[in-house]
């Protein structure tokens, strides 16, 4: 008999290796990017500064902020090589699947994939921070069967990204709850994605095989797919006064309920205040106020009955859908800032690699004899 194993289902608890990327303090319901609190990032700083502190690992200076988006905006444009692989993709594919393809494919066209010496990896970095966005704003257009938007060198990256999908930048108040949104989502330690991220890079691949490998798994509903869930969710509830009898039922139903939970996080998601902060701005700005208190009235139930708090998606969703996006383009959205965390990760992973490669307890048949086909 071999000796019991203590296997740690879904690595709860493991601690598989170092970063200095950022940590989550479930404690205080705290999560810090390079040191800073990420509440303080999300109030002082525009998505482009997170990105330079995660890749570079230090907030920029005004000179070195410049320089930093200057090079993002020259690199916005993709191929028409590109373009036309998104606009022959299916029609009814879903965009995480249309920018994983995107991300494989940019890969393809770059000559120094292999090249993984610092320098060029933080310019495939840059790269790929500076076409994704283009590449959902491509298949948001073509899924609407309107013309592709190029994007404009002059804008920050939040309105860049409006511009492209709607051909119009929205009021201040909209650009900065998504900049702030993209904020919240750009780093997290460990999480699925992220890991595989780094999986991938333990291997001595490259990052855009590193990164397609993130997208697939950001797509699945109990990770970045929430997200869309969430609106989902939101609109089959429909009525606000409904909230509490649907979740009730759910509950009883032992439903999963999108938006809800988190591993490391059991006292509360801490990106939720700020997220839900600027959703309600959204609903103020838009008038829609019943996604607002269908919020407060589920969070309420699922708080009193099951102890278990709203994650950052259950502000996002909404907050996506008031500010007029497809709800199959908000985990792409996602991608599109996640992209700086998954980066930072490659770059920490492949700076001290070592290959990752767990062990499972086998609870196969143990004495099986070999039969020729004939006699099986
Ligand atoms: N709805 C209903 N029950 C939930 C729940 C949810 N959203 N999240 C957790 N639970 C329940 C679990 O079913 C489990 O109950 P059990 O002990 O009776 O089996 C208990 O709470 C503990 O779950 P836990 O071990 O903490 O979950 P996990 O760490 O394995 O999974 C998530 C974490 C995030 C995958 C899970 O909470 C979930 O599926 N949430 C919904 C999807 C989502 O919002 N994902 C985005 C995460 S940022």
């Amino acid at each position: 008999m071999s000796a019991k194993v203590n296997v740690k289902k879904g690595l709860e608890g493991v601690v598989v290796d170092q970063t200095g990327v950022s940590k989550v303090n479930p404690e205080i319901n705290a999560l810090v990017y390079r040191g800073y609190p990420v509440q303080d990032l999300a109030e002082n700083c525009c998505f482009e500064e997170v990105a330079y502190l995660l890749l570079k690992g230090d907030l920029p200076r005004v000179d070195q902020l410049k320089e930093f988006e200057d090079l993002e905006r020259s690199r916005r444009n993709i191929s028409p090589a590109l373009q036309s692989v998104i606009t022959s993709l299916p029609a009814k594919c879903h965009p995480m699947d249309a920018v994983r393809t995107a991300v494989s494919f940019q890969g393809t066209e770059d000559s120094r994939i292999l090249d993984d010496s610092k320098e060029i990896q933080f310019d495939k970095a840059i790269d790929l921070l500076a076409k994704i966005p283009t590449m959902i704003a491509a298949d948001f257009r073509h899924k609407k069967g309107r013309e592709y938007i190029a994007p404009r060198k002059d804008l920050p990256m939040a309105e860049n990204f409006f511009h492209m999908c709607f051909g119009e930048v929205p009021a201040p108040e909209i650009v900065r709850a998504f900049d702030v949104s993209l904020i919240l989502y750009a780093e997290h330690s460990f999480n699925a994605s992220t890991f595989a991220t780094r999986v991938i890079t333990s291997t001595t691949s490259d990052i855009y095989s590193a990164v397609t490998g993130g997208i697939g798994a950001l797509k699945g509903p109990l990770h970045g797919g929430a997200n869309e869930q969430v609106m989902h969710m939101m609109l089959e509830i429909g009525d606000e006064n409904k909230a509490e009898d649907w979740m009730m039922t759910a509950l009883k139903e032992k439903r999963k309920i999108m938006g809800f939970g988190h591993r490391v996080y059991k006292k509360g998601d801490s990106r939720v205040p700020t997220m839900r902060k600027y959703t309600q701005k959204m609903a103020d700005v838009t008038g829609e106020k019943k996604w607002m208190k269908m919020y407060d009235g589920l969070e309420k139930v699922m708080v009193r009955e099951k102890n278990i708090y709203p994650n950052l998606d259950f502000p996002a969703g909404p907050a996506y859908y008031m500010m007029g996006f497809e709800i199959d383009f908000f985990t792409p959205i996602f991608v599109m800032s996640r992209i700086t965390g998954w980066s930072a990760h490659v770059m920490e992973q492949a700076a001290n690699n070592r290959i990752i490669r767990p062990l499972s307890e086998y609870t196969g048949d143990l004495e099986q004899t070999v039969k020729p086909v004939g006699e099986r």
